[in-house]
């Protein structure tokens, strides 16, 4: 039996929840959360002992592994102080907001040997690995993608910049990292973003819409949109397609295509919702830490870092106007 401890029991949380439960071996044994209400309420549902300071938790308990599932700007030194117990974490996207937070748990993390994964689950579906195979040994020139959306309405925090780190770095991340997890990584960035039309929100201060120009490393170029004006007439646009000569392929949640010179592939997604799509990486994490065997984890706090760079570098060009190289990681 593994036992197993949760920081931040929120929203996604209760998605991760619901496929630990399920499987064999796995015990919750505390949890907590900043709110005493939502601690004791996770805690009771599954006989685990609640708390509201990590810290107290830590201290008292002893972990195979925890789920760190916390608003982008409350990372702090969470996942530091796990890799220095070593205690390896899963951690939601995106990991900081503070690429020099990151870089100090990357050193605890390499001097450890730890196992960490993060939840970068697109990586994880089939028609993410049907586009990998068909494009291991083809050219891409072109990446283009975007998560044309809506504002999540139950999280607050999300409008806020120094809270969210705005609609890129929190929500189209999956994009930029699944660009980056196809096409390889990204030399240069250059963004702009306009705000505007959500002044009567309040404290809303993130770009409505973006467009970031990628120049990746192979020499592929690529553009990523982002925008929030999905409402119950307008529809989400979620997705990346990447192309080269005589073919282009598209990733989407829950299928896309591949166009070629012998004709069209439809892909499709075999999980039954999005629950069990997540539950992909659970279980590659949950194998990881009872094996020792990190083969099946596609995210790790490394790469993870990698993509909060470059969002973060666009951030930097659009607010400077000016195009930023992006920091490395890998
Ligand atoms: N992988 C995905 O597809 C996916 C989907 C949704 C959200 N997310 C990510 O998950 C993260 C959390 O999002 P959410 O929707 O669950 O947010 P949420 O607001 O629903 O939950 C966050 C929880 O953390 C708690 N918290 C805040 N500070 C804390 C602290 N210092 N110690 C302990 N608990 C603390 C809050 O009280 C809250 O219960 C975000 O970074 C988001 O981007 C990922």
């Amino acid at each position: 039996m593994i036992s197993i401890g949760l920081i931040g029991v929120g929203g996604i949380c209760q998605v991760h929840l619901k496929n630990l439960v399920k499987m064999s071996g796995v015990q919750i044994a505390a949890v907590c959360d900043i709110d005493p209400h939502r601690a004791q309420e996770v805690g009771k549902q599954l006989d685990a002992t609640p708390y509201t300071r990590y810290r107290n938790m830590l201290r008292r308990e002893h972990f195979d592994a925890c789920y760190v599932c916390l608003t982008p700007s409350v990372h702090g030194t969470i996942e530091y102080e796990l890799a220095e117990a070593q205690i390896p974490f899963f951690v939601e996207k995106p990991v900081h907001l503070k690429l020099e937070f990151c870089e100090g748990v990357l050193n605890e993390v390499d001097k450890h040997n730890l196992i960490t994964a993060v939840g970068y689950h697109w990586r994880y579906m089939d028609t993410t690995k049907a586009v990998k195979a068909f494009i291991a040994k083809r050219r891409i020139t072109a990446v283009d993608g975007g998560w044309q959306g809506a504002i999540p309405e139950h999280a607050l925090w999300w409008p806020q910049m120094k809270l969210s780190g705005g609609q890129l770095v929190e929500q189209a991340t999956h994009i930029v990292d699944l660009a980056r997890y196809l096409a390889g990584d990204i030399d240069t960035v250059f963004a702009s973003g306009t705000k505007g039309a959500f002044a009567d929100i309040d404290k809303y201060d993130i770009y409505d819409a973006s467009l970031t120009n990628l120049q990746f490393d192979s020499g592929a170029v690529g553009v990523i949109s982002t925008g929030c004006v999905a409402s119950g007439t307008v529809p989400s646009r979620v997705g990346l397609t990447v192309s080269g000569r005589g073919w282009q392929a598209d990733v989407k949640q829950r299928d896309g295509q591949i166009i070629h010179e012998r004709g069209k592939r439809k892909l499709k997604d075999n999980a039954k919702d999005i629950i069990e799509q997540i539950g992909r990486g659970d279980a590659a994490f949950i194998h990881a830490v009872k094996t020792g065997k990190t083969d099946r984890i596609r995210s790790t706090y490394r790469d993870a870092t990698q993509t909060l760079a470059v969002t973060l570098a666009a951030n930097e060009s659009m607010r400077t106007g000016e195009p930023v190289t992006v920091e490395r990681f890998m």
